[in-house]
């Protein structure tokens, strides 16, 4: 059963969700200014980085730039990070490569890796691209190591991209005297930052016609107040947004105020 306020507003699915398909991806600047750095790493073979806050539109700008590959060119890889060992990281990169192991041992994964890399590169001719999300998360170890798989032949063959993605601690982490061979390898790095006031406004009519309206149920103060409560990020706003219509709703208005965007961050961390 759809929860009342969909049914007040007329929406066909839940707004502002968290499962956005890529065609309704918003083709934002920053999004763009992400893919532009992505293909440019990706055509070097090289390393790119994407920064930026909590929810502030990462991993979709990332989906959005690798779903634009062509696949019978490119096997995208995508490994969302976690704190473990390099062994574990090994065994999460191997698993995405489809290669079924039992081993733990750090010199035979590498070998696998590095040597699966080769094929798709050389023989499936299927360049490899690699997307490490949530990459502030990796231990220094990893970073000390993951030029490794990345060159061949005598560092002459640049066979594996990696975009690094994660939030702003990604740079000290990579300005270790351990990091620096990987760091060394960076040619392209974006930051995203939150969206303006009149950013925001696009983002959220772009977010209701998804979910089946086309107009603007917003009042100005209340783009605003989304804008200045969620410092543009997305995440947040998403929240706030779909706060606002539940009290809008709740009160029978059509039309979303200021004030129900404010009693919707009190229910907010
Ligand atoms: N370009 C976009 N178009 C439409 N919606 C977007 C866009 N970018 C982000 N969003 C919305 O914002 C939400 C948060 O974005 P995303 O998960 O990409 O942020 P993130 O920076 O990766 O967050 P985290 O730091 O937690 O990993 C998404 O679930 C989606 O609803
Ligand atoms: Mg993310």
């Amino acid at each position: 059963m759809k929860p009342s306020y969909l049914h007040f507003h007329g929406f066909t699915r839940e707004p502002f969700g968290a499962d956005i398909e890529i065609a309704n991806i918003l083709e934002t600047h920053q999004v763009r200014a992400v893919t532009d750095r992505f293909d440019y790493a990706v055509r070097l073979g090289a390393l790119g980085l994407v920064t930026g806050e909590v929810g502030s539109g990462k991993s979709t700008a990332l989906r959005f730039a690798l779903s634009r590959l062509h696949p019978s060119e490119y096997r995208p890889l995508w490994i969302t990070a976690s704190s473990g060992s390099i062994l574990e990281f090994y065994r999460q990169l191997t698993s995405e490569l489809e290669v079924e192991t039992n081993t733990f041992s750090r010199a035979v994964l590498l070998r696998i890796i590095r040597g699966q890399v080769l094929d798709l590169a050389t023989k499936a001719k299927q360049k490899p691209v690699l997307v490490i999300d949530e990459a502030s998360l990796l231990r220094i170890a990893v970073y000390a190591e993951l030029h490794t798989i990345t060159q061949f032949e005598g560092d002459s063959k640049p066979y594996l991209p990696v975009i690094l993605v994660g939030q702003n601690n990604l740079i000290d982490l990579l300005g270790y005297r351990t990091s620096i061979p990987l760091a060394s390898r960076v040619v392209a790095r974006y930051h995203l930052q939150g969206i303006t006031r009149k950013d925001m406004d696009d983002y959220l009519q772009h977010h209701l016609k998804i979910a089946g309206i086309p107009r603007q149920l917003f009042s100005d103060a209340a783009v605003t107040a989304i804008q200045q409560g969620s410092g543009g990020l997305l995440r947040r706003a998403n929240h706030l947004a779909r706060g606002a219509l539940v009290a809008a709703a709740h009160e029978k208005t059509q039309l979303v105020s200021a004030e129900h965007v404010r009693m919707a961050s009190t229910e907010l961390i």
